[in-house]
């Protein structure tokens, strides 16, 4: 499949969908997403913290046709929802999902805290869906949380797969950094950082680092020339940090 099936809902239909992400974003998951098409690395997609699914809609259709995709939140349990950091919705979530056309049998969703997640239910997922090629960390904001679900979306994500944490330099939410900080300082997780943008960093496996990180230096420039690009290290790897131009075009056609 390819990002054709993303672009309509990037150009429009986003903004139907409440919720917290841009479509520039894509400026940097565009790239990401043909260095896997180009890699034969494919598969479903995976969000802990859906609300009404407005990136998680914008990751199912890039891989539209790879897999039953997974959503994970609390829904009603609200009072799992520790830091009350918006409050998802099942039933907004589905009529989504049903509007912009992706039928509900193609995702599970799983109405969880994900706080109690056991290895079984981990090993469970892996088993019924195989490791995913993109998953997004946007659940509660909470340090416990940040390396919980981070943990999580390690054990279920492909090694050519990329890592989303949303809110990473969110002053509101100091608990994302402050989580991971406590895991890239105190150990040496095999998904670090390559790219940050609109509020999102970006982690991929140590494996695929080095050639990732090139390829998006090259190509985020090329295909998005009004973009600012800077090259940070971050926990000892270099880091893309792009600055979209918010007014310029998602994707690249
Ligand atoms: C900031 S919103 C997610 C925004 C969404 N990713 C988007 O694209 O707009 C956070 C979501 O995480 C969910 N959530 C909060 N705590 C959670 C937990 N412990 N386990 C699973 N989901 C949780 C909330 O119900 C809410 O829907």
């Amino acid at each position: 499949m390819s990002i054709e099936h993303v672009a309509p809902y990037l150009d429009g239909g986003i903004k139907k969908v409440q919720g917290w992400c841009i479509p520039q974003l894509w400026n940097v998951i565009q790239p990401l997403h043909e260095y896997q098409e180009n890699a034969g690395i494919t598969g479903p997609i995976a969000e802990i913290g859906v609300f009404h699914g407005k990136f998680f809609i914008g990751l199912a259709l890039t891989k539209k046709g790879q897999g039953k995709h997974t959503a994970f939140d609390v829904f009603d349990l609200q009072h799992f929802n520790l830091d009350g950091a918006g409050k998802g919705n099942l039933e907004a979530f589905t009529a989504n999902l049903r509007q912009f056309d992706l039928p509900e049998d193609e995702t599970e969703i799983r109405r969880v805290d994900s706080m109690a997640l056991t290895r079984r239910d981990i090993a469970e997922i892996r088993a019924q869906r195989g490791a995913f090629s993109m998953f997004s960390v946007d659940g509660c904001h909470m340090v416990e949380h940040t390396i919980n679900d981070f943990r999580i979306a390690m054990e279920l994500t492909q090694p050519g797969g990329i890592i989303y944490v949303d809110d990473y330099l969110n002053p509101d939410w100091p608990g994302v950094q402050e989580g991971l900080a406590r895991l890239y300082l105190n150990d040496a997780p095999r998904f670090v950082p390559i790219a940050y943008t609109c509020n999102k960093l970006f982690t991929c496996h140590i494996s695929y680092a080095r050639d990732m990180f090139d390829h998006l230096r090259e190509t985020v420039r090329a295909s998005f020339p009004n973009c600012q690009v800077k090259v940070v290290k971050r926990f000892g790897y270099d880091c893309l940090n792009v600055k979209p131009d918010y007014t310029g075009p998602s994707v690249r056609l």
